[in-house]
């Protein structure tokens, strides 16, 4: 696939794009480790180039937080298009400032600030209303342009489908447009609860809000990873009445019941989930929220038309969504989607009314400060409920695999950088996968 999308992708040429993803190597000729993508299931850990300013408004930092995303997963498993064998991954990143360009004005050396997911103009139509994710000046590629209409902005190691930005999960990043996608960040805010500013707090909150929780409301959360487990707290932040969390890892399912009271449904027990949830909730749920994945297939149909590649995704969830939503009920999509998925219930879509919203890739800059500054500075929202190990960047390799196959009780990880803090109180001290009992 990889192959067939980069021949389709070079045939096509490049869309414009104000920032380049290429960049300049620092002229002391020295290396940093860098996580890179070589195929599917082949991740390692490389000396690669540590980058120079490139463009007059990018801004090198030194990593001193990075971790590992579940998008990174449909990475690893070779389900994004247009990976290229030496891709630098990680877009969930924070540092200290190293280098700025000349027409950088608001950053110091040395300040403590966390990056954005997606790298944007900060002056078009979408940019201007904050929506950063959704920019039209940041993204080179032809085939998303194609197969999507229109295309989103760049994001940082995300293949070339999304501008072929090298990524974070290293001990430098080059950040293109440093002034628009970094947070400055206060000193009070400890790096643990600061790191996932850059996505799972942005990301599960726009679920939350975009969906339309609204008070009293009976929430579905499908997958209990790390994104799912934030979007059952903002659930709740937001005054649902009840929260039923889906999945069928046994660890993730008992972590939401005791660390945030979710009713849990086992997919694996209960095979038939609407049927259960009608069981629990006979009116049906208000709001459902898909925090899965597009490409764990359950059914043999989907197993099948996957493997023959009649589908790219698969809408199993979607479609238990549809179901167990009450009529006008509302169903968002956080989950990454790629392409194409057959067998919707469109009938059920239509006849209840059902609002069944795509929530795309979280617009980061329209929430982090509103989530720095309400809810992480006065403690109402703590992500040391899922921050639950903190490892060496060494470690990246075998930590990748244990996350995609969720062992190992692993919700949210802090990967350490040469240049990082000691661990703050309240969250996990520094352990080396190896001695982790699997
Ligand atoms: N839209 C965005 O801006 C954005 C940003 C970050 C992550 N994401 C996406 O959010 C999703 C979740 O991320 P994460 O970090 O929590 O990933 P994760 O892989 O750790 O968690 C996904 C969970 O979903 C469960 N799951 C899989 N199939 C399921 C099914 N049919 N029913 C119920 N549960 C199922 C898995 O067992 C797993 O526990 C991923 O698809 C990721 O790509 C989207
Ligand atoms: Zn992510
Ligand atoms: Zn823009």
């Amino acid at each position: 696939m990889q192959a067939a999308a980069n021949t389709v992708q070079d045939h096509m040429g490049q869309m414009p794009s104000e920032v380049t993803p290429e960049y300049k190597h620092d002229p002391s000729g020295k290396t940093m480790k860098a996580l890179a993508w070589f195929g599917t299931n082949d991740l390692r850990l490389v000396d690669a180039p540590v980058p120079d300013i490139t463009q007059d408004d990018d801004v090198i930092l030194k990593v001193t937080g990075t971790t590992v995303c579940g998008s990174d997963n449909h990475l690893k498993n070779g389900e994004i298009m247009t990976m290229q064998k030496g891709d630098i991954l990680g877009h969930e990143f924070m540092g200290t400032v190293w280098k700025v360009g000349p027409k950088v004005t608001k950053f110091k050396i040395g300040q403590r600030v966390v990056a954005a997911f997606q790298i944007s103009c900060g002056h078009c139509e979408y940019c201007q209303k904050k929506l950063s994710s959704f920019c039209d000046n940041t993204n080179n590629s032809s085939l998303q342009n194609y197969m999507y209409g229109q295309r989103d902005a760049g994001f940082f190691g995300y293949s070339h489908f999304t501008g072929g930005f090298p990524g974070g999960q290293a001990e430098y990043v080059r950040v293109p447009r440093g002034e628009v996608g970094l947070l400055p960040l206060p000193e009070d805010v400890p790096d643990e609860q600061a790191l996932y500013l850059s996505d799972i707090l942005p990301t599960s909150y726009h679920a939350v809000v975009d969906t339309g929780v609204e008070p009293g409301d009976v929430v579905g959360i499908w997958g209990l990873g790390p994104i799912g487990l934030c979007a059952a707290r903002w659930a709740l932040l937001k005054g649902a009445k009840r929260v039923i969390g889906i999945d069928q890892v046994p660890d993730r399912l008992a972590f939401a019941e005791a660390k945030l009271g979710l009713e849990t449904i086992n997919f694996k027990e209960h095979t038939d989930v609407p049927k259960r949830i009608y069981e629990l909730v006979p009116r049906g749920l208000d709001v459902a929220i898909d925090c899965g994945t597009f490409h764990e297939p359950k059914t043999t149909m989907h197993k099948v038309q996957k493997t023959l590649m009649l589908e790219t995704d698969v809408p199993e969830t979607i479609n238990e969504m549809i179901v167990s939503v009450r009529k006008l009920g509302r169903c968002g999509l956080i989950a990454a989607y790629s392409g194409f998925a057959n067998g919707v219930n469109i009938g059920a879509l239509m006849e209840k009314g059902v609002r069944l919203i795509g929530n795309g890739q979280a617009p980061v800059l329209k929430y982090w400060d509103e989530i720095l500054n309400d809810y992480i500075r006065t403690g109402k929202f703590d992500t040391s409920f899922v921050v639950t190990h903190r490892i060496p960047l060494d470690d990246i390799v075998p930590f990748y695999d244990i996350f995609n196959k969720r062992l190992a009780h692993v919700e949210k990880v802090f990967i350490e950088t040469q240049f990082s803090n000691p661990p703050s109180k309240g969250f996990p001290a520094t352990t080396r996968v190896k001695d982790w009992d699997l």
